[in-house]
């Protein structure tokens, strides 16, 4: 996987079917020459070639026709002679210097891929599976050294990418940037769009794109959190990428706090991507002999367009950053009684709710936020993790045990990392939560942010969620936070290390999601921050399934799971069919049409299952019956998005399995039509030699006609109808 050629030094990493490859050039410094389809190693050094232009400096001792200011590099730095975006900055107390030179010190190939130190990555726990590259840089005044380190998969077109920053020398330094990767690209910018994923609460993941220009495009958090607002994503997509052709180049970073993803343009034309810790409001500080670990950027390369983005990254994802625990496991159906009662519930509420949901095949029910501290409204006690006994009388032991005595099991709501002032905690403690001494700190949702970098803040909410886990039979937690950061300080670092703040708090996250996975592994974690806004890998490195977003309307998620579903796989977008009309934007849409919207890999309900009409509750028994068939092949399969909810009136998408026999397909239009023509929807993802049986019916298909010709869409009835079609091999 990893070839590395000694008479120039130039390695080639060849993952999957894709090879990257760099070159340590005559100055020392690393270049990089190419990431695409895969090619066998030769000289590529042409394609890092470097010429003179105006206004472009030489660094001392080289040519007029040497510049960084166009040399492709794998890490750049800021000072010497180029002028674009570095991927560090090293700012040098003792002169006031912010310059580095860094120069090839050497190289190691490692098996497998070594772990990185406090942070969540991909995991390669099979021999074979991955070898990794940890390529040496060194600035010689300092003695500060960049260790950069990529893993490359056997069977993924997909190589891993993150540094690690080493204070080498005597004298303190500090990071001001440290970036997790940097790429040069040599195609010309003219054919490359920049894609993101964006959006608000309620309006998670849109795509945007927009044709690459000169200078600077970006997407960035300084919310502390990865965020509603824009994933920690970025891609180049080459003009005219559909779903099912052209190049696109994606980095997706593991990392849960605030990110900068950017594409600059520069003199000639040449894109640089980049990804890793926002460099807005970071710094830290590195005594001597001191590292620092940058997340991990994931980088993943496609030629058949953004399908085949989503389906290497989905697999990538299914095998080597999911839990191995429950990847493959179908996930409890839940009833979450948020939507259904808000704060209004009591123990024998949430037991009738129970009970009918027993009975309708329901198998888990998941008690959400109100039932401790005395919680009737979203102002008070988080911090205090204890049952209100005024409204669950005889606690959660009492609870677990009617609920399940129904044949439920039972789930339940945290927001760890925050803090009522209305709680004994923080009248205890008012310093645990982030903030600026003398500043009054400004409040989100009546709370502030618990200051997770600090050890026996941890230790105190570990103690509480632990002593509650204890009490009665929880296997699921749904893991919520409600508000990002600001006033961001912590009372327990020193003034020149505030900056570190925001970066020490996710570390602290982690730390917490470790202990708590390791002593509780078989509680099944639900991550949700006001739906999806922390929908990124690193929290799916410990909460294998995410509450995609508070707006549970199904012609509202059609585009929320489309855009999700471009990086993360289906197996970890939780989607509830809850009532009508929705309580986020007042649609009515149909029963069946929730169904189909929300049976993902992660499927419940949100609703007063004690409400339901006769009609409703059978709908449901058939819901539960199809995501019961349906579960394997919604967690293993391969999606194919066959119409998109951002550029039409429909949209469609398709779960095949791995061996390719079986296919789950639907399609939702959203506004009805008249006096339209017959229209089919061909199918993707099939075997054109294979012959399918639709479900329910005799109707025989052969793979070539489905993918060639397509299944008959109904006739526009109504709005908002959906279908489905199964289809099963049947040779
Ligand atoms: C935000 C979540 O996204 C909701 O599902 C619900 O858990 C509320 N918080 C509870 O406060």
């Amino acid at each position: 996987m990893i070839e590395i050629q000694t008479d120039k030094l130039s390695f080639f990493l060849h993952a999957g079917n894709v090879t990257y490859a760099m070159e340590v050039n005559a100055q020392g410094d690393l270049t990089h020459l190419y990431w695409g389809p895969r090619l066998a190693a030769h000289d590529l050094s042409h394609l890092g070639r470097v010429r003179g232009r105006a206004f472009s400096p030489n660094p001392h001792g080289c040519d007029d026709q040497y510049t960084l200011d166009s040399l492709p590099q794998e890490y750049p730095v800021y000072g010497t002679s180029d002028f674009r975006s570095p991927a560090v900055e090293v700012h040098q107390p003792r002169d006031g210097s912010r310059i580095v030179e860094l120069k090839y010190a050497g190289h190691r190939v490692l098996p497998g891929k070594p772990k990185l130190e406090g942070l969540p990555a991909t995991l390669a726990p099979e021999a074979g599976d991955a070898e990794s590259l940890a390529i040496t840089l060194r600035d010689a005044k300092t003695g500060f050294e960049v260790e950069l380190l990529y893993t490359v998969f056997a069977a993924h077109p997909v190589i891993t990418r993150s540094a690690r920053l080493v204070n080498g020398g005597s004298d303190p330094l500090q990071l001001r940037r440290a970036l997790s990767c940097s790429v040069d690209f040599i195609p010309e910018y003219a054919r490359y769009s920049f894609l993101h994923l964006s959006g608000a609460w309620t309006q998670e993941r849109n795509l945007f794109t927009a044709p690459l220009r000169p200078g600077m495009q970006s997407v960035e958090s300084r919310r502390g959190a990865s965020s509603h607002q824009h994933n920690p994503f970025v891609a180049l997509t080459e003009l005219g990428t559909s779903e099912e052709h052209g190049r696109v180049y994606g980095m997706n970073l593991v990392y849960s706090g605030n990110f900068l993803g950017a594409a600059e343009v520069d003199i000639d034309g040449q894109p640089r991507l980049q990804i890793g810790i926002n460099p807005f409001d970071f710094g830290w500080l590195l005594n001597p002999g001191e590292a620092f670990q940058t997340p991990e950027a994931v980088l993943v390369f496609s030629a058949e367009g953004l399908g085949g983005m989503s389906r290497a990254l989905h697999r990538f994802y299914r095998r080597h950053l999911l839990s191995a625990r429950w990847v493959d496991r179908p996930r409890p159906i839940v009833i979450n009684n948020w939507e259904a009662t808000y704060f209004n519930f009591t123990t024998d509420k949430l037991c009738a709710i129970a009970e009918q949901a027993a009975k309708v095949g329901v198998e888990m029910l998941v008690v959400d936020d109100g039932w401790f501290g005395h919680r009737t409204d979203d102002k008070s006690s988080l911090g205090d993790w204890t049952p209100d006994l005024s409204r669950l009388p005889g606690g959660l032991e009492e609870l677990g045990r009617r609920v399940t005595a129904q044949g439920l099991k039972l789930g339940l709501w945290f927001e760890p990392e925050m803090i009522s002032p209305d709680s004994d905690l923080f009248r205890q403690h008012p310093d645990w939560r982030l903030h600026v001494p003398g500043r009054p700190g400004t409040l989100g949702r009546a709370q502030h942010v618990l200051d997770f970098s600090r050890p026996e803040v941890r230790e105190e909410i570990f103690r509480q969620m632990a002593a509650i886990l204890r009490s009665a039979p929880i296997t699921f937690v749904k893991w919520d936070m409600n508000r990002h950061m600001t006033e961001i300080g912590s009372a327990s670092l020193p003034p020149e290390r505030q900056m570190e703040t925001a970066h020490r708090y996710m570390l602290g996250v982690y730390d917490f999601l470790e202990r708590f996975t390791r002593e509780f592994p078989e509680i099944l974690i639900e991550g949700c921050s006001g739906g999806g806004g922390r929908f990124d890998p690193a929290m799916l490195y410990y909460t294998p399934q995410i509450w995609t977003s508070d707006n549970s309307d199904a012609i509202s998620r059609l585009k929320i799971q489309y855009g999700t579903s471009l990086l993360y796989p289906f197996s970890t977008l939780s989607a509830h069919v809850s009532h009508v009309p929705n309580s986020a934007v007042g649609r009515v849409t149909p029963f069946t049409t929730r169904g189909h919207v929300a049976l993902t890999g992660a499927f419940g309900y949100e609703l007063d299952l004690t409400e339901c009409t006769p009609e409703e509750l059978d709908e449901i028994r058939l819901q539960v019956a199809a995501y019961k068939t349906h579960a394997q092949l919604l967690l293993e399969g391969d999606l194919y998005r066959l119409r998109s909810p951002f550029d039409s009136n429909e949209s469609a998408w398709m779960v095949v399995s791995p061996d390719r026999r079986e296919a789950l397909v639907t399609y939702v239009l959203v506004l009805s039509d008249c006096n339209t023509a017959n229209r089919n929807l061909p199918l993707r993802g099939l075997d054109p030699a294979r012959r399918y049986r639709l479900s329910g019916t005799e109707r025989i298909y052969s793979g070539e006609s489905l993918l060639y010709g397509g299944v008959e869409l109904p006739i526009p009835d109504r709005d908002f109808r959906s279908h489905q079609w199964h289809l099963v091999a049947v040779e």
